[in-house]
């Protein structure tokens, strides 16, 4: 079985006169179905808007009559604009989604499953200079880390990064016979954080990822960690895990300025 894995399409703010979302849509299908792709992982941030990113799954879906796995990245919780932002709204409408796999993993065959969920943030990647306190303010040097705009979760990100890591385990349990990809928004492991000295993200990385999945990944057999977030396309294996980042990122991070190979060199592929 052909496993597709691709992150960060931000569809929206990726879109323009030229490429429109459809043509999006069109895109991604098309790859799917040129490279014989089963089974797609979409690892969160399809966009601004819970509404446009489950819509384009199922334009996707209908184009490939493939199956769809997706857990949202932050982007996907976004409220821009709106008075009333709880985020755990956004994350009730995706739960109940088919293409979802939050608190509902699913079993590819008798040999492999999938768990899944957007994770969070627990500052555990910044650098040790700075205190919880500094971070908790989400801004420095003048810079406010933007999902303190447009999420509310009613809890600080640490406490919430708990609480979806141990959603996280109890999945895990409930498949621990098979061999497991993991799909995470948030990085599970720290070498996909931002290089540092770096002059942002000393501090910024305290938003990128999440220690709460070491003793995961240590205790459950997870042969694959796949995540977003970081906008890095990379895979790398340390102690029997490969850990991929598949993402396409924003259109100002590219090397070309054409979506189908940007989409391309995205995609990775895992083999079963
Ligand atoms: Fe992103």
């Amino acid at each position: 079985m052909k496993i597709g894995i691709i992150s960060d399409l931000h569809i929206d703010v990726n879109s323009n006169e030229q490429v429109s979302i459809s043509d999006f849509e069109k895109i991604v299908g098309n790859e799917i179905l040129k490279q014989k792709i089963d089974l797609l992982l979409i690892a969160g941030d399809v966009s601004n808007d819970h509404v446009l990113s489950h819509q384009f799954i199922e334009n996707v879906k209908q184009l490939t009559n493939r199956t769809i796995l997706f857990v949202p990245g932050n982007h996907d919780y976004w409220m821009k604009g709106q008075e009333d932002k709880d985020s755990n709204k956004v994350l009730d409408y995706f739960k109940v989604q088919e293409e979802s796999i939050i608190e509902k993993p699913y079993i590819i065959n008798n040999e492999w499953a999938v768990v899944g969920h957007s994770g969070w943030y627990d500052y555990t990647f910044a650098a040790k200079r700075f205190s919880i306190d500094q971070l908790s303010k989400r801004t420095y040097n003048g810079r406010v880390w933007q999902d303190k705009l447009n999420t509310d979760w009613k809890m600080d990100d640490p406490a919430l990064s708990k609480k979806f890591a141990s959603a996280v385990q109890a999945d895990l349990e409930k498949v621990k016979d098979k061999k497991i990809i993991l799909m995470t928004h948030m990085v599970t492991y720290k070498n996909f954080g931002v290089k540092m000295p770096h002059p942002m993200f000393d501090y910024f990385n305290a938003f990128i990822g999440s220690s709460d999945y070491d003793q995961l990944l240590e205790k459950y057999p997870i042969k694959y960690s796949i995540m977003g977030h970081v906008h890095y396309r990379k895979r790398e294996k340390q102690n029997g895990i490969t850990y991929i980042c598949a993402c396409v990122g924003n259109r100002n991070e590219w090397h070309t300025v054409d979506v189908t190979t940007e989409v391309k060199q995205a995609l990775q592929i895992i083999n079963i």
